[in-house]
Protein backbone atom coordinates (compact mmCIF):
# COMPACT_ATOMS: atom_id res chain seq x y z
CA UNK A 1 0.00 0.00 0.00
CA UNK A 2 1.01 3.43 -0.62
CA UNK A 3 2.83 5.15 2.21
CA UNK A 4 3.33 8.98 0.61
CA UNK A 5 0.94 11.41 2.82
CA UNK A 6 -2.01 12.23 0.88
CA UNK A 7 -1.73 15.83 -0.59
CA UNK A 8 -4.29 17.46 1.51
CA UNK A 9 -4.15 20.29 3.17
CA UNK A 10 -5.11 21.91 5.86
CA UNK A 11 -3.78 17.86 6.78
CA UNK A 12 -6.55 15.83 8.82
CA UNK A 13 -6.54 14.49 12.13
CA UNK A 14 -6.99 11.25 10.72
CA UNK A 15 -6.27 9.52 8.01
CA UNK A 16 -5.84 5.38 7.05
CA UNK A 17 -5.26 3.95 3.85
CA UNK A 18 -7.38 1.65 2.48
CA UNK A 19 -6.01 -1.55 0.72
CA UNK A 20 -8.05 -1.43 -2.27
CA UNK A 21 -8.44 -0.41 -5.96
CA UNK A 22 -9.34 3.58 -6.32
CA UNK A 23 -12.64 5.00 -6.38
CA UNK A 24 -13.13 5.74 -9.78
CA UNK A 25 -15.83 8.48 -10.53
CA UNK A 26 -17.98 8.16 -13.80
CA UNK A 27 -20.93 9.71 -15.99
CA UNK A 28 -22.97 6.86 -13.67
CA UNK A 29 -21.92 7.73 -10.12
CA UNK A 30 -25.10 8.29 -8.42
CA UNK A 31 -25.06 11.20 -5.33
CA UNK A 32 -27.37 10.37 -2.55
CA UNK A 33 -28.04 12.64 0.13
CA UNK A 34 -31.37 13.10 1.99
CA UNK A 35 -31.71 16.36 4.20
CA UNK A 36 -30.19 17.90 5.76
CA UNK A 37 -27.55 17.77 3.39
CA UNK A 38 -29.24 18.13 0.40
CA UNK A 39 -27.49 21.35 -0.56
CA UNK A 40 -24.15 19.98 0.11
CA UNK A 41 -24.50 17.11 -2.30
CA UNK A 42 -25.70 19.99 -5.04
CA UNK A 43 -22.84 22.05 -4.35
CA UNK A 44 -20.48 19.00 -5.11
CA UNK A 45 -22.79 18.12 -8.22
CA UNK A 46 -21.95 21.23 -9.61
CA UNK A 47 -18.40 21.01 -9.34
CA UNK A 48 -18.20 17.76 -10.62
CA UNK A 49 -20.60 18.80 -13.48
CA UNK A 50 -18.36 21.75 -14.16
CA UNK A 51 -14.95 19.67 -14.66
CA UNK A 52 -16.10 16.61 -15.85
CA UNK A 53 -19.41 17.75 -18.26
CA UNK A 54 -21.36 15.17 -16.13
CA UNK A 55 -24.73 15.83 -14.66
CA UNK A 56 -24.67 12.97 -11.98
CA UNK A 57 -28.09 11.43 -10.56
CA UNK A 58 -29.01 13.35 -7.34
CA UNK A 59 -31.14 10.88 -5.29
CA UNK A 60 -32.56 11.11 -1.50
CA UNK A 61 -32.90 7.28 -1.80
CA UNK A 62 -30.03 4.87 -1.02
CA UNK A 63 -28.13 3.42 -4.69
CA UNK A 64 -26.18 0.84 -5.91
CA UNK A 65 -23.13 1.19 -7.68
CA UNK A 66 -20.92 4.10 -8.04
CA UNK A 67 -21.72 6.34 -5.40
CA UNK A 68 -20.83 9.05 -3.30
CA UNK A 69 -23.16 9.29 0.03
CA UNK A 70 -24.09 11.16 2.80
CA UNK A 71 -24.88 9.81 6.14
CA UNK A 72 -26.07 11.70 9.36
CA UNK A 73 -24.48 10.41 12.48
CA UNK A 74 -25.79 13.30 15.64
CA UNK A 75 -22.73 11.99 17.71
CA UNK A 76 -20.17 14.39 15.55
CA UNK A 77 -19.83 18.08 16.45
CA UNK A 78 -21.12 20.20 13.77
CA UNK A 79 -17.63 21.32 11.95
CA UNK A 80 -16.48 17.24 11.59
CA UNK A 81 -16.93 14.57 9.02
CA UNK A 82 -15.74 11.16 8.31
CA UNK A 83 -14.92 10.51 5.03
CA UNK A 84 -14.67 6.91 3.99
CA UNK A 85 -13.43 6.12 -0.12
CA UNK A 86 -13.87 2.56 -1.08
CA UNK A 87 -13.48 0.80 -4.98
CA UNK A 88 -17.39 1.33 -4.96
CA UNK A 89 -18.62 4.25 -2.81
CA UNK A 90 -17.66 7.48 -0.77
CA UNK A 91 -19.28 7.83 1.91
CA UNK A 92 -19.19 11.09 3.82
CA UNK A 93 -21.07 11.34 7.51
CA UNK A 94 -21.66 14.55 9.15
CA UNK A 95 -23.97 15.50 12.10
CA UNK A 96 -24.56 19.14 10.03
CA UNK A 97 -24.20 20.97 6.69
CA UNK A 98 -20.46 22.35 7.43
CA UNK A 99 -19.09 18.99 8.48
CA UNK A 100 -20.66 17.45 5.08
CA UNK A 101 -19.00 20.55 3.11
CA UNK A 102 -15.24 20.01 4.58
CA UNK A 103 -15.72 16.34 3.58
CA UNK A 104 -16.86 17.23 0.28
CA UNK A 105 -13.58 19.69 0.15
CA UNK A 106 -11.53 16.68 1.29
CA UNK A 107 -13.12 14.75 -1.32
CA UNK A 108 -12.31 16.75 -4.18
CA UNK A 109 -8.73 17.00 -3.13
CA UNK A 110 -8.49 13.38 -3.65
CA UNK A 111 -9.54 13.33 -6.88
CA UNK A 112 -7.34 15.04 -9.07
CA UNK A 113 -6.37 18.56 -8.91
CA UNK A 114 -8.19 19.43 -12.06
CA UNK A 115 -11.36 19.19 -9.92
CA UNK A 116 -11.02 22.84 -9.92
CA UNK A 117 -10.77 23.76 -13.31
CA UNK A 118 -13.81 25.49 -14.97
CA UNK A 119 -13.40 23.63 -18.01
CA UNK A 120 -15.21 20.05 -18.00
CA UNK A 121 -12.39 17.09 -19.17
CA UNK A 122 -14.71 14.17 -19.30
CA UNK A 123 -11.68 12.01 -20.53
CA UNK A 124 -9.64 12.52 -17.70
CA UNK A 125 -9.24 9.25 -15.51
CA UNK A 126 -11.34 10.67 -12.46
CA UNK A 127 -9.70 8.34 -9.32
CA UNK A 128 -9.07 9.26 -5.84
CA UNK A 129 -7.52 6.71 -3.29
CA UNK A 130 -9.17 4.83 -0.42
CA UNK A 131 -9.51 6.03 2.46
CA UNK A 132 -10.96 6.42 5.95
CA UNK A 133 -10.73 9.78 7.48
CA UNK A 134 -11.90 11.44 10.66
CA UNK A 135 -11.36 15.28 10.86
CA UNK A 136 -13.03 17.90 12.82
CA UNK A 137 -10.90 21.63 13.04
CA UNK A 138 -8.58 22.39 15.64
CA UNK A 139 -10.43 25.79 16.42
CA UNK A 140 -13.84 27.27 15.71
CA UNK A 141 -12.73 30.27 14.23
CA UNK A 142 -10.43 30.16 11.62
CA UNK A 143 -10.11 33.72 9.53
CA UNK A 144 -8.96 35.82 6.94
CA UNK A 145 -9.35 39.62 6.63
CA UNK A 146 -9.39 41.74 3.27
CA UNK A 147 -9.16 45.38 3.50
CA UNK A 148 -11.44 46.94 0.71
CA UNK A 149 -10.85 50.65 1.90
CA UNK A 150 -7.05 51.01 0.99
CA UNK A 151 -8.04 48.99 -2.64
CA UNK A 152 -10.91 47.95 -3.71
CA UNK A 153 -11.57 44.30 -4.84
CA UNK A 154 -14.36 43.45 -7.82
CA UNK A 155 -17.39 41.34 -6.23
CA UNK A 156 -16.12 38.82 -8.76
CA UNK A 157 -12.36 38.48 -6.89
CA UNK A 158 -14.11 38.67 -3.79
CA UNK A 159 -15.98 35.13 -4.48
CA UNK A 160 -13.50 33.62 -6.10
CA UNK A 161 -11.13 34.36 -3.05
CA UNK A 162 -13.91 32.85 -0.68
CA UNK A 163 -13.82 29.67 -2.88
CA UNK A 164 -10.38 29.58 -2.03
CA UNK A 165 -10.72 29.92 1.21
CA UNK A 166 -13.71 27.59 2.19
CA UNK A 167 -11.44 25.00 -0.15
CA UNK A 168 -8.87 25.88 3.03
CA UNK A 169 -11.85 25.20 5.58
CA UNK A 170 -11.43 28.57 6.66
CA UNK A 171 -15.02 29.71 8.16
CA UNK A 172 -14.75 33.93 8.49
CA UNK A 173 -14.15 36.24 6.16
CA UNK A 174 -13.39 39.70 8.21
CA UNK A 175 -14.10 42.55 5.95
CA UNK A 176 -12.71 45.53 6.61
CA UNK A 177 -14.86 47.90 4.44
CA UNK A 178 -13.87 51.27 5.64
CA UNK A 179 -10.61 53.24 6.27
CA UNK A 180 -9.36 56.62 6.25
CA UNK A 181 -9.11 55.89 3.08
CA UNK A 182 -12.48 55.01 2.06
CA UNK A 183 -15.43 53.89 2.77
CA UNK A 184 -16.71 51.03 0.13
CA UNK A 185 -19.98 49.91 2.13
CA UNK A 186 -23.72 51.46 0.88
CA UNK A 187 -25.99 53.06 3.62
CA UNK A 188 -29.22 54.05 2.35
CA UNK A 189 -29.71 57.00 5.08
CA UNK A 190 -26.37 58.06 4.60
CA UNK A 191 -25.29 58.70 1.13
CA UNK A 192 -22.74 60.83 0.96
CA UNK A 193 -20.51 57.90 3.09
CA UNK A 194 -20.03 56.83 -0.54
CA UNK A 195 -20.79 59.47 -2.62
CA UNK A 196 -18.09 61.51 -0.97
CA UNK A 197 -16.35 59.16 1.25
CA UNK A 198 -15.88 56.33 -1.21
CA UNK A 199 -13.29 59.13 -3.47
CA UNK A 200 -10.19 59.67 -3.05
CA UNK A 201 -8.04 61.65 -5.40
CA UNK A 202 -4.84 59.60 -5.86
CA UNK A 203 -2.69 57.16 -3.58
CA UNK A 204 0.90 57.21 -2.57
CA UNK A 205 3.79 56.58 -5.18
CA UNK A 206 6.34 54.22 -3.24
CA UNK A 207 6.50 53.62 -0.11
CA UNK A 208 4.03 55.57 2.26
CA UNK A 209 6.97 56.14 4.71
CA UNK A 210 9.71 56.92 2.66
CA UNK A 211 7.52 59.53 1.09
CA UNK A 212 7.60 60.95 4.76
CA UNK A 213 11.33 61.72 4.24
CA UNK A 214 11.35 64.48 2.58
CA UNK A 215 14.22 63.38 0.36
CA UNK A 216 12.36 59.88 -1.10
CA UNK A 217 9.02 61.65 -1.68
CA UNK A 218 7.88 60.72 -4.44
CA UNK A 219 4.53 62.20 -3.99
CA UNK A 220 1.35 60.98 -4.92
CA UNK A 221 0.48 58.60 -7.97
CA UNK A 222 -2.45 60.93 -10.19
CA UNK A 223 -4.95 57.73 -10.18
CA UNK A 224 -8.22 58.62 -8.45
CA UNK A 225 -9.73 55.36 -6.84
CA UNK A 226 -13.49 55.02 -6.01
CA UNK A 227 -15.89 52.37 -5.32
CA UNK A 228 -18.16 50.63 -2.75
CA UNK A 229 -20.10 47.76 -2.60
CA UNK A 230 -24.26 48.34 -3.41
CA UNK A 231 -26.47 46.46 -0.41
CA UNK A 232 -27.44 44.15 -3.06
CA UNK A 233 -24.20 43.47 -3.81
CA UNK A 234 -23.43 42.64 -0.57
CA UNK A 235 -26.62 40.13 -0.01
CA UNK A 236 -25.40 37.52 -2.49
CA UNK A 237 -22.41 38.08 -1.28
CA UNK A 238 -23.04 37.24 1.59
CA UNK A 239 -25.33 34.34 0.15
CA UNK A 240 -22.37 32.61 -1.81
CA UNK A 241 -20.44 32.78 1.02
CA UNK A 242 -22.80 31.46 3.74
CA UNK A 243 -23.34 28.66 0.83
CA UNK A 244 -19.66 27.49 1.19
CA UNK A 245 -19.76 27.99 5.33
CA UNK A 246 -17.97 31.09 5.51
CA UNK A 247 -19.63 33.74 7.72
CA UNK A 248 -18.92 37.49 6.85
CA UNK A 249 -17.58 40.09 9.45
CA UNK A 250 -18.42 43.10 8.80
CA UNK A 251 -15.71 45.96 10.34
CA UNK A 252 -16.61 49.58 10.82
CA UNK A 253 -14.24 51.61 12.49
CA UNK A 254 -14.00 53.67 15.40
CA UNK A 255 -13.29 56.31 16.88
CA UNK A 256 -10.18 56.14 14.71
CA UNK A 257 -9.55 55.32 10.83
CA UNK A 258 -13.01 57.72 10.54
CA UNK A 259 -11.33 60.40 7.91
CA UNK A 260 -13.58 59.08 4.95
CA UNK A 261 -16.62 59.29 6.86
CA UNK A 262 -15.78 62.37 8.31
CA UNK A 263 -15.10 63.83 5.55
CA UNK A 264 -18.37 63.05 4.13
CA UNK A 265 -19.64 64.12 7.21
CA UNK A 266 -17.72 66.83 9.09
CA UNK A 267 -20.50 66.99 12.07
CA UNK A 268 -19.19 63.72 13.50
CA UNK A 269 -15.41 65.26 13.80
CA UNK A 270 -14.03 67.62 15.56
CA UNK A 271 -12.40 70.16 12.75
CA UNK A 272 -13.93 73.13 11.55
CA UNK A 273 -13.17 71.62 8.25
CA UNK A 274 -12.65 68.19 7.56
CA UNK A 275 -10.01 66.71 6.26
CA UNK A 276 -10.85 64.73 2.87
CA UNK A 277 -10.65 61.44 2.00
CA UNK A 278 -6.54 60.42 3.25
CA UNK A 279 -4.23 60.07 0.14
CA UNK A 280 -1.81 58.41 2.27
CA UNK A 281 -1.14 55.81 4.46
CA UNK A 282 -0.47 55.43 7.96
CA UNK A 283 -1.89 56.30 11.41
CA UNK A 284 -4.18 59.59 11.12
CA UNK A 285 -5.49 61.69 13.66
CA UNK A 286 -9.10 62.12 12.56
CA UNK A 287 -11.66 60.85 15.33
CA UNK A 288 -15.40 60.63 15.51
CA UNK A 289 -16.27 62.98 18.26
CA UNK A 290 -18.80 61.99 20.98
CA UNK A 291 -21.59 63.92 20.86
CA UNK A 292 -25.08 62.22 20.89
CA UNK A 293 -26.08 63.42 17.55
CA UNK A 294 -22.39 61.43 16.28
CA UNK A 295 -23.91 57.84 18.37
CA UNK A 296 -27.08 58.12 16.78
CA UNK A 297 -25.19 58.18 12.83
CA UNK A 298 -23.03 55.59 14.39
CA UNK A 299 -26.05 53.57 15.59
CA UNK A 300 -27.90 54.05 12.34
CA UNK A 301 -25.50 52.89 10.39
CA UNK A 302 -24.42 50.02 12.47
CA UNK A 303 -28.39 49.12 12.21
CA UNK A 304 -27.77 48.92 8.24
CA UNK A 305 -25.24 46.80 8.90
CA UNK A 306 -26.82 44.07 11.06
CA UNK A 307 -29.45 44.06 8.21
CA UNK A 308 -26.95 43.03 5.88
CA UNK A 309 -24.94 40.42 7.59
CA UNK A 310 -26.23 38.15 9.64
CA UNK A 311 -23.06 36.54 11.46
CA UNK A 312 -23.66 37.12 15.46
CA UNK A 313 -20.47 38.94 15.55
CA UNK A 314 -19.39 42.45 14.15
CA UNK A 315 -16.06 44.29 14.03
CA UNK A 316 -16.09 47.91 15.34
CA UNK A 317 -11.89 48.36 15.01
CA UNK A 318 -10.68 50.55 17.58
CA UNK A 319 -6.95 50.34 16.88
CA UNK A 320 -4.67 53.12 16.22
CA UNK A 321 -7.39 56.13 17.59
CA UNK A 322 -4.53 58.29 18.78
CA UNK A 323 -5.62 61.24 20.58
CA UNK A 324 -4.52 64.36 19.65
CA UNK A 325 -8.04 65.65 18.55
CA UNK A 326 -9.56 64.74 21.70
CA UNK A 327 -6.73 66.31 24.01
CA UNK A 328 -7.22 69.70 21.89
CA UNK A 329 -10.87 69.77 21.87
CA UNK A 330 -12.52 71.68 24.74
CA UNK A 331 -16.12 70.34 24.27
CA UNK A 332 -14.66 66.40 24.58
CA UNK A 333 -12.37 67.20 27.52
CA UNK A 334 -15.41 69.20 29.05
CA UNK A 335 -17.61 65.61 28.34
CA UNK A 336 -14.18 63.38 30.13
CA UNK A 337 -15.39 65.42 33.00
CA UNK A 338 -18.72 65.42 32.92
CA UNK A 339 -18.35 61.28 32.62
CA UNK A 340 -16.13 61.58 35.45
CA UNK A 341 -13.51 59.51 33.64
CA UNK A 342 -9.94 59.76 33.69
CA UNK A 343 -8.07 59.98 30.53
CA UNK A 344 -8.85 59.61 26.70
CA UNK A 345 -8.54 55.90 26.90
CA UNK A 346 -11.41 55.67 29.39
CA UNK A 347 -13.41 57.97 26.51
CA UNK A 348 -12.44 54.90 24.28
CA UNK A 349 -13.52 52.75 26.83
CA UNK A 350 -16.62 54.29 27.56
CA UNK A 351 -17.25 54.78 23.75
CA UNK A 352 -16.56 51.02 22.87
CA UNK A 353 -19.10 50.04 26.02
CA UNK A 354 -21.46 51.65 24.06
CA UNK A 355 -21.85 50.53 21.39
CA UNK A 356 -21.17 47.19 23.08
CA UNK A 357 -24.55 47.70 24.90
CA UNK A 358 -26.42 49.06 21.63
CA UNK A 359 -24.99 45.44 19.77
CA UNK A 360 -25.95 42.97 22.48
CA UNK A 361 -29.51 44.91 22.75
CA UNK A 362 -29.29 43.71 18.93
CA UNK A 363 -27.95 40.19 19.87
CA UNK A 364 -24.51 41.10 18.16
CA UNK A 365 -21.45 40.32 19.52
CA UNK A 366 -18.75 43.16 19.59
CA UNK A 367 -15.10 42.36 18.23
CA UNK A 368 -12.31 44.88 18.14
CA UNK A 369 -8.80 45.29 17.97
CA UNK A 370 -6.35 44.58 20.90
CA UNK A 371 -6.63 48.51 21.79
CA UNK A 372 -10.31 48.11 23.15
CA UNK A 373 -8.46 46.74 26.46
CA UNK A 374 -7.00 50.05 27.10
CA UNK A 375 -9.17 52.12 29.82
CA UNK A 376 -10.79 49.20 30.70
CA UNK A 377 -12.28 46.19 28.41
CA UNK A 378 -15.84 45.59 27.36
CA UNK A 379 -17.41 42.76 29.16
CA UNK A 380 -18.17 40.73 26.39
CA UNK A 381 -15.99 42.16 24.11
CA UNK A 382 -14.09 39.54 21.84
CA UNK A 383 -10.26 40.55 21.24
CA UNK A 384 -8.18 40.23 18.27
CA UNK A 385 -4.72 40.40 19.37
CA UNK A 386 -2.89 42.26 16.70
CA UNK A 387 0.51 43.88 18.62
CA UNK A 388 1.35 40.79 19.61
CA UNK A 389 0.10 38.39 22.28
CA UNK A 390 -0.64 40.37 25.06
CA UNK A 391 -3.87 41.19 24.19
CA UNK A 392 -5.05 38.06 23.81
CA UNK A 393 -3.52 36.89 27.26
CA UNK A 394 -4.92 39.88 29.05
CA UNK A 395 -8.24 38.69 27.07
CA UNK A 396 -7.95 35.48 28.38
CA UNK A 397 -7.27 36.26 31.63
CA UNK A 398 -10.33 38.60 32.27
CA UNK A 399 -12.36 35.73 30.78
CA UNK A 400 -12.74 37.52 27.38
CA UNK A 401 -12.82 35.49 24.60
CA UNK A 402 -9.84 35.95 22.20
CA UNK A 403 -8.73 35.61 18.18
CA UNK A 404 -5.02 35.05 17.32
CA UNK A 405 -3.92 37.62 15.10
CA UNK A 406 -0.82 38.75 15.54
CA UNK A 407 1.55 40.79 13.61
CA UNK A 408 4.43 39.57 12.27
CA UNK A 409 3.34 35.93 12.22
CA UNK A 410 0.09 35.93 10.30
CA UNK A 411 -0.18 39.44 8.98
CA UNK A 412 -0.34 38.39 5.68
CA UNK A 413 1.17 41.98 4.13
CA UNK A 414 4.42 41.68 5.60
CA UNK A 415 7.48 40.23 3.21
CA UNK A 416 7.04 36.63 2.31
CA UNK A 417 10.92 36.23 2.21
CA UNK A 418 14.06 37.84 4.16
CA UNK A 419 15.46 38.39 0.47
CA UNK A 420 12.44 41.98 0.40
CA UNK A 421 14.62 43.13 -2.37
CA UNK A 422 13.21 39.87 -4.65
CA UNK A 423 9.58 40.96 -3.32
CA UNK A 424 7.32 43.63 -5.09
CA UNK A 425 7.02 46.79 -2.87
CA UNK A 426 5.11 45.52 0.75
CA UNK A 427 4.46 47.49 4.09
CA UNK A 428 7.36 46.26 5.79
CA UNK A 429 7.71 43.24 8.38
CA UNK A 430 8.45 39.61 7.56
CA UNK A 431 6.33 36.47 8.12
CA UNK A 432 7.78 33.82 5.71
CA UNK A 433 5.34 30.52 4.91
CA UNK A 434 7.77 28.40 7.50
CA UNK A 435 6.92 31.38 10.27
CA UNK A 436 2.83 31.19 9.34
CA UNK A 437 3.06 27.31 9.12
CA UNK A 438 5.08 27.27 12.39
CA UNK A 439 3.39 29.61 14.58
CA UNK A 440 1.07 28.11 17.87
CA UNK A 441 -2.02 30.20 18.58
CA UNK A 442 -2.11 29.71 21.91
CA UNK A 443 0.60 31.68 24.13
CA UNK A 444 2.49 29.87 26.91
CA UNK A 445 1.66 30.89 30.29
CA UNK A 446 -2.28 30.37 30.18
CA UNK A 447 -3.98 27.55 32.50
CA UNK A 448 -6.35 25.26 30.34
CA UNK A 449 -9.69 27.27 31.07
CA UNK A 450 -7.81 30.53 29.80
CA UNK A 451 -6.88 28.83 26.75
CA UNK A 452 -10.08 27.72 25.91
CA UNK A 453 -10.31 31.27 25.52
CA UNK A 454 -8.56 31.62 22.32
CA UNK A 455 -11.41 30.38 19.79
CA UNK A 456 -9.01 30.92 16.94
CA UNK A 457 -7.06 32.16 14.80
CA UNK A 458 -6.94 35.29 11.60
CA UNK A 459 -4.84 35.91 8.45
CA UNK A 460 -4.69 40.14 7.76
CA UNK A 461 -4.25 40.93 4.35
CA UNK A 462 -4.14 45.03 4.84
CA UNK A 463 -4.02 46.10 0.87
CA UNK A 464 -2.03 49.61 1.19
CA UNK A 465 0.56 47.63 -1.09
CA UNK A 466 -1.76 45.30 -3.26
CA UNK A 467 -3.42 47.18 -5.68
CA UNK A 468 -4.97 44.33 -7.72
CA UNK A 469 -6.52 41.03 -6.70
CA UNK A 470 -3.59 39.21 -8.11
CA UNK A 471 -1.71 41.10 -5.93
CA UNK A 472 -4.11 40.16 -3.24
CA UNK A 473 -3.38 36.41 -3.89
CA UNK A 474 0.28 36.82 -4.58
CA UNK A 475 0.24 37.60 -0.53
CA UNK A 476 -2.13 35.65 0.96
CA UNK A 477 -1.09 32.30 -1.26
CA UNK A 478 0.43 29.97 -0.32
CA UNK A 479 1.10 31.53 3.43
CA UNK A 480 -3.39 30.95 3.71
CA UNK A 481 -2.90 27.42 2.84
CA UNK A 482 -0.26 27.01 5.89
CA UNK A 483 -2.49 28.89 8.18
CA UNK A 484 -5.39 26.59 6.98
CA UNK A 485 -3.43 24.35 9.05
CA UNK A 486 -2.66 25.88 11.84
CA UNK A 487 -6.45 26.72 11.86
CA UNK A 488 -7.29 23.22 11.29
CA UNK A 489 -5.37 20.42 11.40
CA UNK A 490 -5.09 19.09 15.28
CA UNK A 491 -1.70 19.84 17.32
CA UNK A 492 1.13 19.04 17.42
CA UNK A 493 1.23 19.79 13.38
CA UNK A 494 3.13 18.39 10.79
CA UNK A 495 6.43 18.97 9.97
CA UNK A 496 7.12 21.75 7.17
CA UNK A 497 8.75 19.42 5.21
CA UNK A 498 5.77 17.23 5.20
CA UNK A 499 4.00 20.55 4.26
CA UNK A 500 5.64 21.70 1.68
CA UNK A 501 5.86 17.87 0.48
CA UNK A 502 1.87 18.08 0.07
CA UNK A 503 1.79 21.85 -1.13
CA UNK A 504 3.71 20.84 -4.41
CA UNK A 505 0.20 19.10 -5.88
CA UNK A 506 -2.01 21.59 -3.96
CA UNK A 507 -0.77 24.03 -5.91
CA UNK A 508 -1.67 22.88 -8.84
CA UNK A 509 -5.42 23.56 -7.64
CA UNK A 510 -4.45 26.93 -7.23
CA UNK A 511 -3.21 26.62 -10.43
CA UNK A 512 -6.26 25.48 -12.23
CA UNK A 513 -8.48 28.39 -10.61
CA UNK A 514 -5.37 30.86 -11.98
CA UNK A 515 -4.88 31.98 -8.12
CA UNK A 516 -1.83 34.41 -8.55
CA UNK A 517 0.31 33.22 -5.57
CA UNK A 518 3.76 33.14 -4.93
CA UNK A 519 6.19 30.40 -5.43
CA UNK A 520 7.38 28.94 -2.37
CA UNK A 521 11.23 30.06 -2.51
CA UNK A 522 11.46 26.91 -0.85
CA UNK A 523 11.57 25.06 -4.21
CA UNK A 524 14.00 26.72 -5.67
CA UNK A 525 16.74 24.55 -6.70
CA UNK A 526 19.91 26.26 -8.36
C1 LIG B 1 -4.12 46.92 12.68
O1 LIG B 1 -3.23 46.30 12.05
N1 LIG B 1 -4.11 48.26 12.72
C2 LIG B 1 -5.16 46.23 13.39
Amino acid sequence: MNATPLPLVPAPNRCDRLDQADFVLGSATVITAAEPFAATARFLAHRLETCTGWKLTLTGESAAGSRIAFAHDAALSSEAYTLRVTTDAVTITAAAPAGAFYGVQTLLQLLPPAVFDVQPRPDLNWHAPCVEIKDAPRFRWRGIMVDSSRYFQPVAALKKFIDVIAQHKFNVFHWHLVDDQGWRLEIKKYPKLTAVGSKRRESPRGHSAANLQKAHNLGGDGCPIEGFYTQDEVRDLVAYAAARHVQILPEIEMPGHAQAAIAAYPEYGLLPEAKPVSCNWGIHETLFNTKPATFAFIEDVLTEVMALFPFEYLHIGGDEAVKPQWQNDPATQAHIKELGLKNEDELQSWFIRRIEAFLQKHNRKLVGWDEILEGGLAKSATVMSWRGLEGAIEAAKHGNDAIMCPNPFVYLDHYQSGANDHEPLGIGGNSSLANVHGYEPIPDGLTPTQARRIIGVQGQLWTEYMATPSRLEYMAFPRACALAEVAWSPAPRAAFADFLGRLTTHLRRLDVQDVRYRAPLEYVRL
